[in-house]
């Protein structure tokens, strides 16, 4: 593909084959070799690891430990976009004028709610600083040679997010990525991404705005269902595609592709990272064998430990040990069941509340990955929804609010009675604060 240069929006995307399944940038894990394995699987467009600007153009060591000349490869990685975090203007240039020649467009991180981006105030703590956002993307869009991008999370102020959306395509980014989650959904907090917030987003910015959608994909079926619902150009995934690169095959049914086995996505994951060779890749190999195998661990616990020992100075005998172990157990122990055929089958749960069904997938298959928040599964317990934190003052008001109503539509005058429950439970912590502070001040 040649190189994109300064298209704008629509342009932009077209010149990129209008991708509809993008890999989220991950810190440590979109890294080279990731990328060419999920590009297999259906991704159409892929994001780098977020890639620190001061450090990229300060540290010689930090960047070729990122970042080398197979990067972008025209038959391999492209359409790329390059991801960086930054707070300085200048910085952030210099770092872009150094990967603008392989890649496509760059892109500004907006959404990391992590404590090091609160110290080092970049990613969605820089949403408290408007001009400055306004200004690092500025200043790319005028001075660069390619174009600028931004993936952003919400406020739980629907119009909030919006004058914000606006306020970063003005500045001059040519798509927006909008993770439909809030910033202090995070960890334990993680909840569920609000695609209602991401509709009304979509239908308030200009039309023929270049808009992906971010947030809440398990099954390679949800990224219709996301894309209808939303009405986005494209959807992208972080942990969906990480436990299941087949998270983006939607051109048929084939499970093979959609859910491959773990035998023969670890060897082809494996031969990518020993062709490409590259520093980042071969340091990110532990976490996506971890992930890639997540739920056949659960069961070959005796796995676990021998991943565990490896580091980055393992050879590549090391690591293909245990890809010939999986491959071993997989083929001979699994495959040559006398009901294999009865047993490898994918089955469909009910529709959930969500939209979506879950989905019942043998454990040698790769598959989503479910957080446990307070010992249980994320799938089992009702979840806060970003963009609705006052309705949702605990997960029994959640419950009734989910069986009460059609989707995560509530009604007013249940509004109004949460919101009541809600400033009485309020008061009440007030009033024990209060309480505990006068017995410490005595
Ligand atoms: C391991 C990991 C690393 C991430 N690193 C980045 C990053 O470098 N830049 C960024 O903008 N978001 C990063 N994110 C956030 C994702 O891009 C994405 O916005 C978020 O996980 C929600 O998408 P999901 O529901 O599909 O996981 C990361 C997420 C994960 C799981």
């Amino acid at each position: 593909m040649t190189k994109l240069g300064k298209l704008q929006n629509r342009n932009l995307y077209e010149a990129m084959g209008q991708p509809k399944t993008i890999v989220a940038p991950m810190v440590d894990h979109s890294e080279l070799a990731w990328r060419i394995l999920s590009r297999k699987y259906g991704a159409d467009l892929c994001y780098t690891p977020m890639f620190h600007a001061k450090l990229f153009v300060t540290s010689e060591k930090y960047r070729s430990s990122m970042w080398n000349v197979k990067d972008g490869d025209k038959q391999k990685d492209r359409p790329l976009i390059v991801q960086f975090c930054a707070n300085d203007a200048d910085y952030l240039l210099e770092a872009a004028k150094l990967v603008e020649n392989q890649c496509d467009a760059v892109d500004l991180n907006l959404g990391c709610p992590q404590g090091i981006a609160r110290r080092g105030k970049y990613g969605a703590f820089l949403m408290d600083d408007w001009d400055l956002i306004h200004k690092l993307i500025r200043n790319l869009h005028d001075n660069l040679s390619i174009p600028v991008t931004a993936k952003i999370r919400i406020y739980d102020d629907w119009q909030k997010s919006l004058d914000y959306a606006r306020m970063v395509l003005d500045a001059g980014a040519q798509f927006i990525t909008i993770h439909g989650r809030t910033r202090e959904m995070k960890g334990q907090q993680t909840g569920l991404a609000n695609w209602k917030i991401l509709r009304y987003l979509r239908d308030n910015l200009p039309e023929n705005q270049v808009f992906f959608a971010n947030g809440n994909i398990l099954y390679p079926a949800d990224i219709e269902r996301c894309q209808k619902e939303v009405s986005c150009d494209a959807v992208m995934s972080a942990e969906g595609n990480l436990y299941n690169p087949g998270v983006f095959w939607t051109k048929d049914d084939n499970k093979e592709m959609q859910f491959p086995r773990v035998d023969k996505i670890l060897r082809e994951y494996f031969e990518i990272v020993k062709d490409v060779n590259s520093p980042a890749s071969t340091h990110s190999m532990k976490s996506h064998f971890f992930k890639l195998l997540h739920e056949f661990l659960n069961v070959h616990t005796e796995l676990r430990p021998k991943i565990g020992s490896t580091s980055v100075r393992s050879s590549f005998d090391n690591w293909n040990a245990i890809v010939e172990e999986v491959e071993r157990i997989v083929e001979k122990e699994i495959y040559r069941r006398p009901n294999i055929a009865e047993i490898d089958v994918i089955t469909d749960g009910p529709v959930e509340s969500w939209g979506g069904k879950y989905k019942e997938v043998p454990y040698w298959r790769c598959q989503p990955y479910f957080r446990k928040v307070d010992g249980e599964k994320q799938n089992t317990r009702m979840l806060k929804v970003a963009g609705e934190l006052d309705l949702l003052a605990s997960s029994e008001t959640a419950k009734r609010k989910l069986e009460n109503e059609e989707g995560f539509q509530v009604s007013k005058k249940q509004q109004q009675q949460q919101q009541q429950q809600q400033q009485q439970q309020q008061q009440q912590q007030h009033d024990t604060i209060e309480q505990s502070k006068t017995v410490e001040q005595h």
